[in-house]
């Protein structure tokens, strides 16, 4: 009896302490792409959208990105988070495999919109 306690006792904590390192993971991931690749006026994001990036800047800031599919929402609603993040891949990966266009930039600019996704799933 007092064993089985003791072992859901560690099921627990080692439960307990999975979820702490997926949200640890999650947040690492998130934050990396906001860093590398979105902030500033001159990261690749910024590049992208005023056409300065190379071909191989928007190849990584794709790839960068598609990391981030499949992170939970720190904050609202998981469906409308992973439509707002598939649908900057998608942008992303039209102008990655050549397609620079104004369509397809005005695209990205729309679907890259900080406020837009940060007021619904950044965590204050
Ligand atoms: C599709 C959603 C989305 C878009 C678009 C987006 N962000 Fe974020 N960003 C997030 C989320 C979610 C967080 C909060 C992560 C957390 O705290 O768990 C965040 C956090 C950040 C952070 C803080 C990172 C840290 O170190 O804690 C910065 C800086 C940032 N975003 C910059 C930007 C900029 C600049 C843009 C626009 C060019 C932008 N983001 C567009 C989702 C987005």
């Amino acid at each position: 009896m007092k064993l089985k306690l003791l072992l859901s006792a560690v099921a627990c904590v080692g439960i307990a302490s999975f979820a702490i390192a997926d949200d640890d993971k999650n947040y690492e991931i998130i934050a990396k792409v906001m860093k590398e690749g979105l902030k500033g006026k001159t990261s690749p994001l910024a590049k992208t959208i005023n056409g300065e990036a190379s071909d191989e800047e928007i190849k990584d800031l794709f790839e960068l990105v598609k990391t981030m599919e499949d992170t939970k929402a720190p904050k609202g609603e998981q469906d409308a988070y992973d439509e707002k993040v598939n649908q900057l891949i998608a942008d992303l990966e039209k102008i990655a495999g050549g397609d620079k266009g104004d369509e397809a930039i005005a695209a990205l600019k729309k679907s890259s919109n900080c406020k837009a996704c940060h007021s619904d799933h950044k965590p204050d």
